[in-house]
């Protein structure tokens, strides 16, 4: 049976993961895999996470099953925290998903199933699994230009012209904020754009909000997606609990979809549930019943969002000290874009061979093409990375 079979490619992000947990030098640095951690270096539990977890240990009596849709109350909760008083709410559904990548793909499945011709743009750079994801739903990839390498920012003009072609056998892959792995988020001005095209030209944006909190704030985050979700017929999102409620390996996310009518989005919500049950079935509870348990309790809720502040007020701070650690190691300005860029990554503008040399010679370990995890650093090893890169810069 398994003669031909080859082995996979490996995973560009996991692959560095690995080899840095292998790498026996003390003063190694793991910045390639997206997790925060702390100024010790741990992906804490939040105490959030913790008092939930203790309620449910003490209130939960059954193992049963929930459901194809996961837990409703949650789909709700996560709804409205989402979407706020957003007027497409009246029309939009929502189905638990194994985490966001759950999510991105039974909506691409869903996207295959009501048009086979479809086409995902995707951001010249996006999301590693991105591309994977859409493929292997049998749908065509394709890229529209998005991070511009001379300014480490978003090149919207030439975003909106590619944009600008497309139509109703078009989807727009659109990441909320904080953008993965580049960090340069789009304009309000930018959301308006897309969102009238998206009216007259009717392709159908898709929305991948995965770091929420991380940028400028809770509601900061989402004024893009909800702009444009107030407006447009129809919009997909995938929706993720990983990050900011730290529930990484809970595979907690979200399903929305929102077409013109309730009953539609119902349609496609039976199309996405008959997908789950030909895959997986039904998603996995506890990270659900934890999101469910904080948002529904406002004081419980109000915690978990100072604890989210936190996280953000760490990952900005270690961007300042970024930007005057390496001006002074390189004696110039070159990386003061960090400061700008949101969220945990940034990709800091470095060739292969520098990557490698970052690797090689001085252990810190970068995904390929020089995404670097911001939030995965400690402000005590901010210098020592500081001066190697300007070492491999030279
Ligand atoms: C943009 C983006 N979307 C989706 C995901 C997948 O998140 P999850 O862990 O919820 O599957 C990630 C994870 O890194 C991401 O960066």
């Amino acid at each position: 049976m398994f003669e031909q079979l080859l082995p996979a490619a490996k995973d560009p992000i996991l692959s560095q993961t690995l080899a840095c947990q292998q790498d026996k030098r003390a003063h190694k640095l793991d910045l390639g895999i997206g997790v925060y951690r702390n100024n010790q270096g741990v992906t804490p539990v939040l105490s959030t996470v913790k008092i939930a977890e203790q309620r449910l240990l003490a209130t939960q009596d059954s193992k049963a099953y929930v459901g194809l849709a996961g837990c409703e109350r949650f789909n709700h909760a996560m709804m409205d925290f989402l979407l706020a008083d957003n007027s497409s709410k009246s029309r939009a559904v929502a189905v638990q998903t194994p985490g966001a990548s759950g999510a991105l793909r039974l909506l691409a499945d869903v996207i295959k199933l009501a048009n086979p011709d479809t086409t995902v743009w995707l951001s010249d750079l996006s999301y590693a699994n991105h591309a994977p994801i859409m493929k292997t739903a049998g749908l065509s990839v394709a890229y529209f230009p998005y991070f511009d390498h001379d300014t480490k920012a978003v090149n919207e003009s030439a975003m909106l012209a590619t944009l600008s072609q497309l139509g109703k056998n078009d989807v727009v892959l659109l990441h909320a904020c904080c953008h993965n792995p580049t960090g340069a988020d789009m304009s309000m001005e930018a959301w308006h754009s897309v969102t009238d095209m998206a009216i007259q030209q009717g392709f159908l944006p898709f929305i991948d909000i995965a770091y929420q909190g991380f940028g400028e704030g809770m509601d900061q985050d989402a004024a893009g997606l909800r702009y444009l979700a107030e407006r447009v017929p129809s919009y997909l999102m995938a929706s993720s609990c990983s990050k900011n409620f730290g529930l990484y390996r809970e595979r907690t996310g979200l399903a929305v979809i929102a077409a013109p009518t309730l009953s539609q989005s119902e349609c496609v919500k039976s199309r996405i549930l008959e997908c789950a049950r030909s895959t997986y079935t039904m998603p996995p509870d506890h990270g659900a019943a934890i999101v469910r348990t904080i948002l529904e309790d406002a004081e419980l809720k109000n915690q978990w969002l100072a604890e989210v502040d936190q996280m953000r007020g760490r990952i900005q701070g270690v961007r300042k000290a970024l930007v005057q650690s390496l001006q002074i190691s390189t004696n110039s300005h070159h990386f003061d874009f960090i400061a700008d860029h949101k969220g945990m990554f940034s990709v800091l503008g470095i060739d292969p061979a520098q990557v490698d040399r970052l690797r090689t010679e001085f252990a810190i370990y970068l995904v390929d093409g020089g995404r670097m995890n911001v939030a995965g650093m400690q402000t005590q090893d901010v210098e020592y990375f500081a001066q190697s890169l300007a070492q491999v810069m030279i």
